[in-house]
């Protein structure tokens, strides 16, 4: 379905829903927007995989939720006539869907938390498969919920008149409904706090200029699109109070993987005492990792990187290659603290995470 994006407001639907008429997964198909708004929908778990690694789908959230989801398609898709059966067909596909993009670890997450759901059961196939959808419903309504309680703790730290940094997309876009760290922005902006947002446009792939200022226009925020290289400035001019991004992965000691860009960001934002704050979901803390130099850092495509052009030629010459990782590492020295949905955690990270982070 595609529908003009003229009068269009983002929650006529959520980024991603399950459709009980048709029992498929339904998702707003971001590569397309702000031109075009349309839905896409899924009834086969490997177009799903497919979907997460070509970001028609993206946000770690939404990525979990949808992977979730994705495991409900391949449970209906399984011909296993017995459990043991239908929990192998559902490893084998939740490999493949882990595998689908590396850094957000809210993939492995809400995989690991879906298989959970089927070791302890018993009854039929059908109970498993009824049992995986309320469980990815689950998964998805907590979501929203929690950025919800993240925006009003992220709100509390915004003073009225105060211009922010945002980067990256973290919106309802990037995250079931709402968003987290542009889920504070919003609820600032709700608080009637007269803020005002600085987008970073996010090269390569523009999720800022794209997404962010799609989803700002909608709200009524007043915001400006700058130019990634142009933080710095703005922050050295006292021109802007605060900064807030989301992440990918959070490592035990504060480490923050995010959208590449993040750490010159952040960086910038030490170097002239302004505040930096991600705003993380704990679902996006993972323990196992002592320190942000074991994330690993997908590297995507040069294409996202040349593909730019002017008057319709390529910008740069033909033969040129290029490196494209999508995301880096803010070490925790440069974060001032991280808003999950149990409140604000101030450093030192590593114990303060672990009194707020839920373990399995
Ligand atoms: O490559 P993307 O667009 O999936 O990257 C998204 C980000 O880096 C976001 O900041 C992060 O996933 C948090 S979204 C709530």
């Amino acid at each position: 379905m595609t529908l003009s994006t003229e009068g269009v407001f983002w929650c006529v639907m959520r980024t991603i829903a399950w459709n009980e008429q048709t029992a498929q997964l339904e998702m707003i198909d971001q590569r397309l927007l702000p031109g075009e708004y349309a839905i896409v929908s899924y009834s086969d778990y490997n177009q799903v995989a497919k979907a997460i690694t070509d970001m028609v789908v993206r946000g770690a959230p939404a990525i979990g939720a949808s992977a979730a989801f994705a495991l409900v398609l391949a449970a209906q898709q399984s011909a296993a006539s017995d459990l043991p059966g239908l929990r192998a067909d559902l490893k084998r596909a939740a490999e493949k869907l882990n595998a689908a993009r590396p850094t957000a670890v809210n993939l492995g997450w809400a995989l690991a938390r879906m298989l959970r759901r089927t070791a302890d059961l018993e009854g039929s196939p059908d109970d498993l498969r009824a049992a995986l959808l309320v469980e990815a419903q689950k998964i998805a309504d907590e979501d929203v919920e929690i950025n919800k309680r993240m925006a009003e703790y992220g709100a509390a730290l915004i003073r009225p008149g105060e211009t922010v940094i945002h980067h990256c997309n973290t919106g309802a876009l990037a995250t079931v409904d709402w968003g987290t760290a542009l889920g504070v922005i919003r609820m600032a902006h709700e608080q009637g706090k007269n803020i005002h947002v600085l987008v970073d446009e996010t090269r390569p792939r523009l999720q800022g200029a794209r997404l962010t200022a799609w989803e700002l226009e909608q709200y009524g925020v007043s915001y400006d699109i700058i130019s990634d290289n142009a933080a710095g400035y703005f922050l050295s001019t006292g021109q802007v109070q605060r900064v807030f991004v989301g992440a990918d992965r959070v490592a035990a000691n504060g480490d923050v993987a995010n959208k590449i860009g993040t750490y010159m960001l952040a960086l910038a934002a030490h170097d002239n005492e302004v505040p930096f704050y991600p705003v993380v979901p704990t679902s996006t803390v993972d323990l196992s990792l002592a320190s942000g130099k074991l994330i690993e850092i997908e590297e995507r495509n040069e294409d996202e990187v040349l593909n730019i052009q002017r008057d319709g030629k390529p910008l740069s010459p033909a033969g040129a290659t290029a490196r494209n990782p999508a995301f880096d590492i803010t070490p925790h020295r440069l974060v001032t603290a991280i808003v999950t949905e149990y409140g604000v955690v101030e450093p030192p990270f590593t114990s303060n995470l672990l009194q707020v982070v839920p373990r399995e």
